[in-house]
């Protein structure tokens, strides 16, 4: 009947359904399986250093060193570096011309401009919407609500400037990190 015959045509949509699904499915399993081994040669899970470490890198990519860094640097500069998940971070030289320990993320804890560091008024100040960071990152002018987000910062055996995270108390707020 016409009847059997609309019915004989819905299983054939289910079957081509169901034909579809496990496709699409095996699809998803293959491109799981060569996505996996992709990003891990991109990030590989240590690179640079344990404990989650990443070099610290120039604009071109090229690791930092902190020797060659520090005698390219004045005491009191705060400059840009490519820090953990490829953020921009400021690294600082302390007033002794060594590294201070910890990098700043530049990204405005407002809307997230990257801010930039003002020497003259020894601030970080946001071009976008006015919020103002002590040199340690702390808000000192809203409408940023939260200080710049905290790595460390140390010298590695091979020189390398390392960046890691940082989960401790935050030394400005003396609260919890905000950005973990
Ligand atoms: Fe920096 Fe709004 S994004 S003040």
């Amino acid at each position: 009947s016409l009847n059997a015959g609309a019915d004989e045509l819905y299983i054939d949509q289910d079957r081509r359904n169901i034909m579809n699904l496990i496709l699409v499915g095996s699809a998803g399993v293959t491109v799981a399986g060569l996505g996996l081994p992709y990003i891990y040669f991109f990030f590989p899970p240590s690179a640079g250093g344990g404990g989650g470490g990443v070099s610290a890198k120039d604009a071109l990519g090229n690791d930092l060193f902190a020797k060659d860094y520090l005698d390219s640097k004045l005491a009191g500069d705060r400059s840009l570096a490519q820090g953990l998940k490829g953020d921009a971070t400021y690294l600082i030289v302390k007033e002794d011309k060594t590294l201070e320990s910890y990098g700043l993320n530049a990204v405005c804890t407002h809307l997230g401009c990257v801010v930039p560091w003002s020497a003259p008024n020894n601030k970080f100040m946001c071009p976008c919407h006015g919020s103002q960071y002590a040199p340690t990152g702390a808000v000192v002018r809203g409408p940023a609500p939260l200080p710049l987000a905290l790595a460390h910062c140390e010298t590695a055996e091979d020189g390398k400037i390392v960046f890691s995270p940082w989960t401790e108390t935050d030394f400005r707020t003396d609260g919890k990190p905000w950005w973990n």
